[in-house]
């Protein structure tokens, strides 16, 4: 069946593959998640005076931006409106329930998008459709919706270009009329290449919805390959994920993922051509939290070593008997192989093989010659004219270990 064509700002999108999802709000006060009004039952008057106490000394876009490119991320998404209401945004007027009129008086939009700039990261807009403070969301939905659009707007037409809108809500009112059709039509007359993702939310993981959507969202999920021939546009895919159970801040969540999950994620997501945005809870004064900043650094050691083919390599119709796997470029093939041990002897190193042997089916590009992306060292192979591949995958040097390593080979 016949593929779709690309368009050039998805292809461009995919190329971006590794994000930094930021949340960031009047709730990082309290440190207990972005939904904390709705599951305390906190009362609209008593939530607003977080408005008063809201201090962002510490956010810094550009030292943010600068850290997301350290660690091997190409974007940033930060909630510049949350379920809660309130706006990381002058709204010029629209609602007083934004940073500006906050005792800091700052537009941290504004300040988010000149750091992604100077530091060369793309920035991207989450912006909230669901509401707990406008009435009208209850009362009055369609001008609620006005609402909406001319706060969309605002973002559109202010802050110069920018990555994308990525909207999160419209689950939580099924039935609604959403207006979506005048929503992203907004976008496109200020925002033409905006990447423009709505999230389908836990439950309708990987859904397609209106026609200007161009990625599809795997929230917390598992992203799988999509299937685009037959289809009318090609629509990417990006998996978000938390680094442990909430998106905003939790002071006294433990539930962390380690460097060696993330690097098996990302992997994972790439695997079927899909952008992985990772998520980060500042803290209440605007800063990335130790523990986060320490294990994405890790994770961006790692980029460093192995980045020529996680942003651009595609996806590759290989087949393994365990969870390794392909990915190509215009003139090589990298094998993405998991579960090696270190080389060392049976006092120190658990595992002693030398040698791990692989084998892959499919591989129908003629293969010149093979080595470990990370250290150079040449691998021995023999491809018969049926596509399948021998390899001897060795182990870890003493004093290494990458959870995944990579083959590079050259067709
Ligand atoms: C969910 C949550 C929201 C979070 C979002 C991120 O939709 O409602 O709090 O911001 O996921 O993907």
């Amino acid at each position: 069946m016949l593929q779709p064509k690309i368009l050039p700002r998805i292809e461009n999108f995919e190329k971006l593959a590794y994000g930094l999802f930021l949340h960031y709000g009047l709730y990082s006060q309290l440190g207990r998640g972005e939904w904390v009004r709705y599951f305390e039952k906190i009362e609209k008057q008593e939530y607003s005076k977080l408005l008063k106490t809201f201090n962002p000394q510490d956010f810094d876009g550009r030292k943010i931006a600068k850290f997301a490119k350290d660690c091997g991320m190409r974007y940033i998404c930060l909630t510049t409106r949350h379920h809660d209401g309130f706006s990381l945004y002058d709204t010029k007027g629209l609602c007083d329930f934004d940073s500006i009129h906050s005792p800091c008086k700052r537009d941290l939009v504004e300040e988010f998008v000149a750091g992604c700039r100077a530091e060369g990261i793309v920035p991207f807009f989450y912006h909230t459709t669901l509401d707990w403070y406008q009435e009208n969301f209850e009362n009055n939905f369609s001008q609620y919706i006005d609402y909406l659009i001319a706060s969309v707007e605002i973002l559109c037409r202010n802050y110069g270009t920018i990555g994308g809108l990525w909207f999160d809500g419209n689950w939580s009112k099924p039935k609604a009329d959403w207006q979506e059709d005048r929503l992203y039509a907004t976008i496109r007359k200020y925002q033409p290449e905006a990447i423009i993702v709505n999230n389908t939310g836990l439950v309708a993981r990987g859904a397609v919805g209106h026609p200007e959507i161009d990625s599809v969202t795997y929230e917390q999920g598992s992203p799988e390959l999509r299937d685009q021939s037959g289809r009318e546009k090609y629509i990417a895919g990006e998996m978000c994920q938390t680094m442990n159970m909430h998106w905003g801040i939790g002071k006294y969540d433990f539930c962390y993922m380690s460097p060696k999950e993330i690097i098996e994620r990302l992997c994972a997501c790439r695997r079927v051509g899909a952008n992985y945005l990772l998520n980060v809870g500042l803290t209440s004064t605007g800063q990335i939290p130790e523990y986060e900043s320490a294990a994405l650094l890790r994770v961006g050691q790692w980029l460093a070593m192995h980045g020529e083919c996680l942003y651009n390599a595609r996806p590759y119709a290989a087949s393994s008997n365990n969870s390794d796997f392909v990915l190509k470029s215009p003139n090589h093939l990298y094998f993405f192989i998991s579960n090696l041990g270190v080389i060392g002897d049976i006092n120190v190193t658990s595992i002693i093989h030398k040698k791990y042997p692989r084998a892959f089916a499919g591989i129908n590009d003629k293969i010149k010659c093979m080595q470990w992306l990370d250290n150079g060292e040449r691998l021995t192979f023999t491809q018969n004219n049926d596509g399948l591949l021998c390899f001897d995958a060795t182990g870890y040097p003493y004093g290494t270990n990458l959870v995944v390593r990579i083959a590079k080979a050259e067709i």
